[in-house]
């Protein structure tokens, strides 16, 4: 599975500590080691993923965002860029997919979501309303619902790493992605290896099929370097 637009590991390694060969990608290196393809998505979005969760960048789409550029103070092409990439990620070709972005203009723009989260309902006594844009998964139930309703990402003082703080994914939410969604891809990845191993004793029992002088008629020859320079083949 996929988790573009990840620069801080978070929603790929809830789905490795489950067992799913998850990559993240983002133009930026990933905060924490692990499989990552620094580059733009879009050049590996064909690439036969199960799974895409994506966190597009917000600052032409959001509310607040939005705002400059109703207000004349930011060019509107940069809103129609982003929402073409958000527009790119939704229909990519790939089975199963999640969009993540603050309230803003892809609702108006795109379509409605098909819900909005909150930490507060994957253990973070937060807020911060988070929409999802959803392909062929269910809504996202919430995993443990607490009392806190403290509005602590946009009250953040100003600092150089405020936008990474801000944007980092609560691991709350991505624990249920990985134990909700990684359940369905996962069932299916169960399934395509039964069926394989279906075939590998269908295979075993085929070769098996006939007299023991049979097996060994269809024995590969076996050759054998004894001492280097002096080569046997095991049936002469
Ligand atoms: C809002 S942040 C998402 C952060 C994410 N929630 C996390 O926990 O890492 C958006 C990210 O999208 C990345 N990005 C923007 N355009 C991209 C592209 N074409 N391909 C890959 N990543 C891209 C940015 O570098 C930025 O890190």
């Amino acid at each position: 599975m996929l988790v573009a637009c990840e620069f801080s590991g978070i929603v790929r390694d809830a789905f490795r500590a489950k067992g799913h060969d998850a990559w993240s990608c983002d133009l930026l290196p990933t905060d924490r080691p692990g499989p990552h393809y620094q580059g733009n998505v879009l050049d590996i979005i064909e690439d036969s993923w199960d799974l895409m969760i994506a966190h597009p960048p917000c600052t032409y789409l959001s509310r607040s965002g939005i705002h400059w550029t109703t207000r004349g103070l930011r060019d509107p092409a940069l809103t129609e860029d982003a929402l073409e990439f958000v527009h790119k990620l939704m229909v990519a070709p790939i089975e199963r997919v999640c969009v993540e972005n603050p309230i803003g203009c892809i609702s108006t723009r795109i379509r409605r979501p098909n819900q909005i989260i909150q930490p507060w309902q994957f253990g973070h006594g937060e807020t911060k309303a988070t929409c999802l844009w959803l392909k062929n998964l269910p809504n996202l139930e919430p995993t443990n619902i607490v009392a806190g309703r403290k509005a602590r990402v946009s009250k953040m003082a100003p600092s150089p790493d405020r936008w990474k703080l801000r944007s980092t994914t609560y691991q709350g939410v991505a624990d249920g992605m990985a134990s909700q969604w990684g359940a369905i891809s996962g069932n299916e990845s169960a399934k395509v290896l039964t069926a394989r191993k279906m075939q590998a004793w269908q295979a075993v029992r085929d070769w098996l099929d006939g007299s023991p002088e049979q097996w060994q008629a269809r024995m590969p020859k076996v050759t054998r370097m004894v001492r280097p320079g002096i080569v046997i083949e095991d049936d002469e």
